[in-house]
């Protein structure tokens, strides 16, 4: 990790911004490489990464693997990965606005220190967040926006697809695509 992000998750591990501190196990801040070009951000830990504290390693972090690996031939450690809130909400409920909030600013923290050129934005969460749109994943999703100097890239969430079957898989695989691409730009 860079000395920004150790920093910064030294200073996350003793968050008590909001509710979410009480009951996590581990702050799961972010794992990959601290310059990486590429950047994913998905919703919240799960009860795995919460006993871990590392994101995507459960049954949503396996389809990513084999995403990354398939669709832009890459391993997590190519890319840095986080979500919008850094610990477990309970029961796996959806993060409230105010957690949201609270935690908005370790996520803006983290894009400027890694300094992707394309943000992946995995499912409604993080989609709506950074792009400030109630607008839901299915009608963003399928285009490029500009973020800052950054391109976003807005997909479904893996839990969404191991609910959904071939549909959302093939957008999802088809996003991935995009994101290649514009990297390739960069
Ligand atoms: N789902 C998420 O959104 N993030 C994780 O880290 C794991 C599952």
């Amino acid at each position: 990790m860079s000395t920004t992000l150790e920093l910064m998750a030294v200073e996350a591990d003793s968050c008590t911004l909001c509710g979410l501190a009480a009951d996590r196990s581990s702050v799961v801040f972010g794992a990959g490489h601290p310059e990486a070009d590429l950047m994913f951000v998905g919703e919240g830990p799960g009860a795995e990464e919460n006993r871990l504290g590392i994101p995507f390693v459960g049954r949503s972090g396996k389809l990513l693997d084999r995403l990354l690996d398939e669709e832009l031939g890459i391993d997590r450690g190519s890319c840095y990965i986080t979500n919008v809130v850094k610990c477990r909400p309970p029961d796996n409920r959806d993060p409230r606005p105010d957690e949201i909030a609270a935690c908005r600013p370790y996520l803006e923290r983290q894009i400027l220190a890694v300094n992707p050129s394309v943000v992946v934005t995995l499912g409604n969460f993080s989609s709506r967040l950074l792009l400030e749109t109630d607008t839901g994943i299915t009608k963003l999703r399928g285009q490029a926006y500009p973020y800052g100097d950054r391109q976003l890239v807005p997909t479904f969430h893996p839990a969404a697809a191991l609910r959904g079957g071939a549909n959302v898989l093939a957008g999802m695989r088809s996003d991935l695509a995009q994101a290649k691409m514009l990297m390739g730009q960069a």
